[in-house]
């Protein structure tokens, strides 16, 4: 059992005990390491500047990946390479901060070391890829969506981005050689860890069992940290012990096997857009879901259990009648994701139980549409979300399944649309009424992001929508995920 957290920064090894495995990594990296380059605005996931790299051991290398400092604990870096701006630079400019200053891509320059270290991860992953081509525009703009800046204007910061010659960048590889640093970390993250500092504690067991007993008492699984780590940068929650799930072999991978979906509990946002190859329309929600920062640490069991209503996977995993692997001490269960929900934030769950996997049958023979309804386009929480599935025999509905969110304390499924839309013909008119029962069924709230009568008339809309993406290709019946 380790009593420590283990990493490396900038490819020197670090031990870190005390307050500061409690608190988030860019106070680390800022206040007892003096990098004082990753800077911190937000402080909620937002802005991007405090973005550095996070290089996690596998198969004998390191994959790195862009992570928001501030939301992450400093605990969640052990057995990771930690690359800040600092270490980008170490020998000198690095060909993407070269860009930044040839293409005048920074003013105030507060936003600049998390556009750099966002776009050294995109030139990374380009690398890993194979790839020698230069960043396209859209992959630049894409791949920044996590990052603000507010007085150089996005022009020539994307000007920046597309003038890089990927020959002249440099792999991390060759700036950090990791024959020794990813076997090295790839052992220390099969470690249990258990680490107290004053009312502070950290497990991080080796075995479900003794998770699960760590649950009944008390402790809460952190996992991305994407909505825990706002949580408690606001003040909304303190954690007092944290849980976390790392070394467990039953929540590892996702991958797409007879039809299936199978997601484990510790799989990111990112892995699971890896296994989609951007096909189908959940890959399309993906692609507007969060920031790649935020996708690089969060994934979907947290998504599930913190169950927010504007939850951005529910009505996909509603529609497709996902089912939950679960495991408490009483056992391990399945149960239909539409079957979790009782009330708002009152989930179905036992003491100590935690979500292993989750199964996705793909739908795979008939037409579905997924719709996420925000005030901005990228980095933004829905104001209203959509799922609708049907299928057909010739021009008739022969099954429908609809789910809602942003309209309800809770994300479920709409039966009585269903019902009526089952045996009905494909056609404008079954979507105008279908569209009209469904806003007379719910009871949508005024918030910051919609009223309540715009809300109704998405929820009435959706439904002619649907209709209108998918008539011109009902008539082949072509198959759509
Ligand atoms: C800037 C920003 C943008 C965001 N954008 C979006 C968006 O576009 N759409 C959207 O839907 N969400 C969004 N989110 C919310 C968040 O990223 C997602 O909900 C994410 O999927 C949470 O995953 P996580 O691993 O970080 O969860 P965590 O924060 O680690 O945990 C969340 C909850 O799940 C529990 N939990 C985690 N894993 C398990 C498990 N295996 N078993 C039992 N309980 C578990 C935790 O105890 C906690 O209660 C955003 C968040 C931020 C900060
Ligand atoms: S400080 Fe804004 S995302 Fe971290
Ligand atoms: S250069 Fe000032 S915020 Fe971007």
């Amino acid at each position: 059992m380790r009593g420590e957290v283990i990493f490396y920064l900038n490819g020197e090894r670090k031990q870190v005990s005390g307050a500061f495995v409690f608190e988030p990594l860019s106070s680390y990296l800022r206040y007892e390491a003096g990098l004082t380059g990753t800077k911190l605005v937000c402080e909620e996931g937002d802005c991007g500047a405090c973005t550095i790299l996070i290089g996690r051991p596998g198969n004998g290398r390191l994959k790195y990946r862009a992570i928001n400092s501030c939301i992450f604990t400093l605990y969640q870096a052990d057995a990771t390479h930690v690359v800040t701006v600092e270490g980008l630079a170490a020998g000198g400019l690095h060909p993407v901060q070269e860009a930044m200053v040839r293409c005048h891509g920074a003013q105030c320059g507060f936003c600049t070391p998390g556009f750099v270290m966002a776009m050294a991860g995109l030139c990374e992953q380009k690398k890993d890829a194979m790839a020698a081509e230069r960043l396209s525009s859209a992959e630049l703009r894409r791949g920044l969506t996590g990052n603000l800046c507010r007085c150089t204007g996005y022009a020539p910061i994307i000007e920046a981005g597309q003038s890089i010659d990927p020959g002249q960048v440099p792999a991390l590889c060759q700036l950090f050689p990791e024959e020794e640093m990813a076997p090295a970390l790839e052992l220390l993250s099969r470690d249990a860890l258990s680490i107290t500092h004053q009312e502070k504690r950290l497990d991080r067991p080796a075995d479900l069992e003794t998770a699960m007993n760590c649950l009944v008492q008390g402790a809460v699984i952190v996992n991305g940290a994407t909505d825990l780590g706002v949580q408690q940068n606001k003040g909304r929650r303190e954690i007092n012990w944290h849980l976390s799930l790392g070394c467990l072999s039953e929540l590892q991978g996702v991958s797409v096997q007879d039809g299936v979906i199978d997601a484990g509990g510790l799989s990111t946002w990112t892995d699971m857009e890896e296994v989609l190859g951007g096909r189908g329309e959940f890959a399309g929600i993906l692609s507007v879901f969060a920031s790649p920062q935020i996708k690089n640490a969060g994934g979907m069991a947290g998504n599930i259990i913190n169950g927010s209503p504007i939850a951005d996977s529910l009505p996909y995993l509603m529609v497709s009648d996902a089912v939950l692997l679960l495991a408490s001490p009483q056992g391990r269960r399945e149960l239909p994701i539409r079957e979790l929900y009782r009330g708002y934030k009152d989930l179905d769950l036992k003491k100590g139980e935690i979500l292993l996997r989750i199964r996705i049958p793909l739908l795979a023979d008939g037409l579905l549409g997924l719709y996420k309804v925000s005030r901005r386009r990228d980095l933004d929480i829905s104001s209203f979300t959509a799922a609708i599935y049907v299928r057909l025999d010739g021009q008739t509905i022969t099954e429908a399944r609809v789910s809602l969110g942003g309209v309800a304390p809770v994300v479920a499924r709409q039966e009585n649309v269903e019902r009526f839309l089952a045996g009905k013909p494909f056609q404008r008119e079954t979507f105008l009424l279908a569209g009209d029962l469904a806003a007379r069924s719910i009871q949508p709230l005024s918030d910051v992001r919609g009223s309540r009568e715009y809300r109704l008339m998405l929820a009435r809309n959706t439904f002619l929508r649907f209709y209108l993406e998918k008539s011109s290709n009902a008539s082949v019946l072509q198959s759509v995920r």
